[in-house]
């Protein structure tokens, strides 16, 4: 009777000491992943730039990409300078996981992924098919274009890579008065329908004025207007795409994003180098964390506006990190060469991969 007592207290104990062991284990388990990424609990965005020296970055051999556009080709275009293909982002209480080009192509097999925007989606939808073009050099592809949508696909996956260039994501229609910008019309949406990844962008064509204005008068509420307050005119458009996003997204087959404000560097005052009229000549990035001059107000619009949307919307919120790399546009070695001054776009490799980089740690 003693013993079977004992026994079953044995028992009890044992059982006790398992359950005990597998809590401490669990609890070990959480505070591990904690540490990784794409985790709720580590901001991606916050974080600095650091020198890479493991010589895994860049991530790709910019020669090795065929698909590069001049534009963006900073080493072909005589950049002299390496440094800045160097650094990697380093988010604070994380590591980004590398981009692993054949993991992201098994991960999207039969699936479809369009940027939506103007030339900095072009940028990143470049990054994209680098990234994952080096990753499988041999893998077959073939490249089309349909209306404004050029498709680059991965045929041994199925996948399916879009660029959309649609620079106000509302409609610019041609009328008897002219070129009217329609800040509450999307027709051009249809094209989004049925995607599986979308990546959307709008901003730097906002503030153009005289000839690089591509439209005569906005229209919005059934009123037209020869101008507004570009502010104003962005949030109310951005709250049309907010609507169309809550109407026809299908959160259980779709992941949509949004790129923040990609900054400029045209006014080293911004950075603290008074005096400096451009971002030529900038070999390095801004060692803090934080940008002198802070955000730009255009962030804080798009943040309120997804604020309102109901269906999930992720923010690719570059910003914060691409104000700090004012070393990473092609300034002299871009479009025009001597005679242009870019430093808006991006030198590939380079900042664009960043974002992708993230953005495969949000997604795989
Ligand atoms: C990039 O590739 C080219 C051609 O294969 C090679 O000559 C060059 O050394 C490579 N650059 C780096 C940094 O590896
Ligand atoms: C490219 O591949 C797609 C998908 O297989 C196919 O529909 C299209 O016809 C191909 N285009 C060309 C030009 O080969
Ligand atoms: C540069 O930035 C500073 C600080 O934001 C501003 O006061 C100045 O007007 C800017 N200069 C130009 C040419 O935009
Ligand atoms: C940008 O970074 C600074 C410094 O890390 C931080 O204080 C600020 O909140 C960040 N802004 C955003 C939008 O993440």
């Amino acid at each position: 009777m003693m013993r079977a007592v004992g026994l079953r207290s044995g028992w009890t104990f044992f059982i006790l000491l398992i359950c005990i062991l597998i809590s401490l284990l669990v609890l070990l388990l959480r505070h591990t992943t904690a540490a990784q990424p794409h985790k709720k609990n580590c901001n991606l965005f916050r974080g600095s730039w650091i020198e890479d020296e493991t010589n895994n970055y860049p991530l790709y051999n910019s020669t090795h990409c065929p698909f590069i556009e001049h534009e963006f080709n900073c080493q072909r275009n005589g950049r002299p300078d390496k440094d800045y293909l160097k650094y990697r982002w380093k988010p604070h209480g994380c590591s980004l996981t590398r981009f692993d080009g054949g993991a992201f192509l098994k991960k999207f097999k039969g699936k479809s992924i369009m940027f939506v925007g103007d030339s900095l989606s072009r940028n990143q939808w470049l990054s994209l098919v680098c990234l994952l073009y080096t990753s499988q050099p041999k893998a077959n592809y073939n490249t089309t274009r349909v209306g404004d949508v050029s498709i680059f696909t991965f045929l041994d996956f199925g996948v399916q890579m879009m660029l959309d260039r649609s620079v106000y994501l509302v409609d610019v229609v041609m009328e008897k008065k002219g070129r009217i910008l329609k800040l509450d019309s999307i027709e051009g949406g249809k094209l989004w329908k049925g995607i599986d990844m979308l990546i959307f962008n709008t901003w730097h064509w906002w503030n153009r004025r005289g000839i690089s204005q591509p439209w005569d008068y906005i229209k919005v509420g059934g009123k037209y207007y020869k101008d507004m307050d570009r502010m104003v005119a962005f949030e109310k458009a951005l709250l049309t795409w907010a609507k169309w996003i809550d109407t026809n997204i299908v959160p259980s087959k779709q992941l949509v994003f949004f790129q923040g404000i990609s900054p400029s560097h045209y006014n080293g005052t911004k950075w603290g180098q008074p005096g400096i009229k451009s971002c030529s000549g900038q070999t390095r990035p801004l060692s803090e964390s934080m940008y002198p001059a802070g955000l730009p107000p255009s962030l804080r619009v798009q943040k309120n506006v997804l604020g309102t949307i109901k269906k999930a919307v992720t923010l690719l919120d570059v910003t914060n990190l691409s104000l700090l790399r004012k070393d990473g546009h092609p300034s002299i070695y871009g479009m025009n060469g001597r005679k242009g001054m870019d430093c808006s776009h991006w030198c590939l490799a380079g900042v664009p991969d960043t974002w992708n980089e993230i953005l495969y740690n949000l997604v795989i």
